[in-house]
């Protein structure tokens, strides 16, 4: 009932949230699905790549488009912005609204997770399209060579990022020590956040500031996310299938393969934590881990490149532990057992404790490439009955179902395909001794389409 519930809502808000137009300052058009129309109306990475998969139950044909758009925006160097700020008579009271650093009039000048190859590969494996693959794979291939020649930290070999919201999990509380905003009371950490956000782009701003610009040596905020370091993982391996299929050379596949295992080991070097069982961020300007619990800290049960042992314990250890994260309504963003956890919002603050449908998704994937299908599902199904009770909000209570956050919120429509995975192949096993593929045994098989 709840996943007929959460498919219908999902529906609405994906048909709610797309534009479609020309914009005079990129001198293109675009076919995009907004994030939020209320809140966040113009294109953003990562929420587009989520948008891309749950378009494959919907409409293959925005899907297809919904990534042409973005990789449209990639950079002759190869940089794929986190905002695109496409439509020209929004645009002037973007800077005031929100957290903007732009770059050309149009883009954002920072990144965001790289969540677009697995987008490609689920787009791709729906439709068979390849005359559209043809077109989109070098971009996304260019813009995984910018973040290994322009991100990559010298001593760890793992992505770094230079302001928190380029992991997308902008106010979590990890980056608190780093923000100089540990000590601050609940109420305050809105306010306090933002402005530690507005000086460290102030500072940024001269020199005037460019993608490329050589921040690190400002050692201002430099840090190796988990989170980051395990989509880049995944995405180089989903890149390594496409141009194994797509592309003229397997050299190509083979580095591309090499890398994403470079990355997962380099997770496993430095940021494994033996003694916790969980993986943790490195504050590079601190010369420390962090040591804040967060559902990013369970993400690399994603990749092959991690060991079973490893994944075991962050499952076993975290993820099903009811005391962490395995609560009513899992999985929170924070674990419960931290002093910032924040199940109700009360901050106002995002990813300091509500859970979220897009790592939901991500972990349910997990869940199943280790064996633990009937958890997996239970995720699932909990997470399409946040979506019925409350409606596509931006987050969800772990306690209460509550939605919070902005309405109509696009990734949260990522329920259509956790119902579909589950449904398409119903529980058999649990436990930890069977193994799932998501990026090929998931997905409707899609008669291609002409473009
Ligand atoms: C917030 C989130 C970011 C997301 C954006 C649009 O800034 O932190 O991850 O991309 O909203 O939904």
């Amino acid at each position: 009932m709840s996943v007929t519930e959460s498919s219908a809502k999902a529906r609405d808000t994906l048909a709610r949230n797309h534009r479609t137009g020309f914009s005079r300052a990129a001198q293109r058009s675009y076919d995009f699905t907004c994030p939020s129309p209320d809140s966040y109306p113009f294109q953003w990475a990562w929420d587009s790549s989520f948008h891309a998969v749950a378009l494959t139950h919907v409409d293959t044909r925005r899907a297809r488009d919904e990534l042409r758009s973005l990789l449209s925006a990639v950079t002759p160097t190869g940089f794929l912005p986190h905002m695109v700020l496409w439509q020209d008579d929004l645009r002037p009271r973007a800077t005031a609204d929100f957290r903007i650093d732009l770059w050309e009039g149009w883009r954002s000048v920072t990144i965001a997770p790289p969540v677009v190859a697995r987008a490609v590969e689920r787009v791709y494996r729906a439709t068979g399209d390849d005359l559209w693959l043809r077109r989109v794979l070098p971009p996304a291939l260019a813009f995984f060579r910018w973040l290994r020649d322009h991100r990559t930290s010298p001593g760890t070999g793992l992505l770094e990022i230079y302001q928190p919201d380029e992991s997308g999990l902008d106010s979590s509380p990890k980056y608190d020590a780093a923000l100089g905003i540990q000590a601050v009371p609940e109420g305050a950490v809105h306010t306090a956040w933002h402005r530690a956000m507005r000086s460290l782009i102030t500072a940024y701003a001269s020199p005037a500031r460019t993608p490329e610009a050589p921040l690190r040596d400002r050692r201002l905020f430099v840090w190796n996310d988990v989170l980051v370091n395990t989509v880049y993982a995944d995405g180089l391996a989903c890149l390594a299938r496409l141009a194994r299929t797509a592309g003229p050379n397997g050299r190509t596949a083979d580095r591309l393969a090499e890398e994403s295992r470079a990355i997962g080991a380099a997770l496993m070097r430095h940021c494994w934590d033996e003694a916790d069982g969980a993986f943790h961020d490195l504050d590079l300007v601190a010369g420390r881990r962090s040591d804040v619990l967060t559902a990013s800290a369970l993400l690399p049960v994603l990749l092959d490149s991690v060991p079973d042992t490893a994944a075991h314990r962050v499952i076993e250890q975290h993820l099903l532990n009811e005391r962490e994260f395995w609560l009513p309504h899992p999985v929170p963003s924070v674990a419960a057992t931290e002093p910032s956890y924040d199940p109700s919002f009360r901050t106002g603050a995002i990813f300091r404790g509500s859970s979220w449908v897009n790592l939901n998704w991500y972990l349910y994937w997990g869940l199943r490439r280790r064996g633990y299908r009937a958890e997996a599902d239970t995720l699932a199904t909990r997470t399409c009955a946040l979506v019925a009770a409350s409606g596509t909000r931006e987050c969800y209570g772990p306690e209460d179902a509550a939605g919070h956050g902005a309405r109509s919120f696009g990734w949260s429509s990522l329920v259509l395909d956790l119902a579909a995975a589950t449904t398409a192949e119903p529980t058999t096993a649990s436990g930890p001794t069977t193994t799932a593929e998501p990026t090929t045994a998931s997905g409707p098989t899609a008669t291609p389409e002409e473009d």
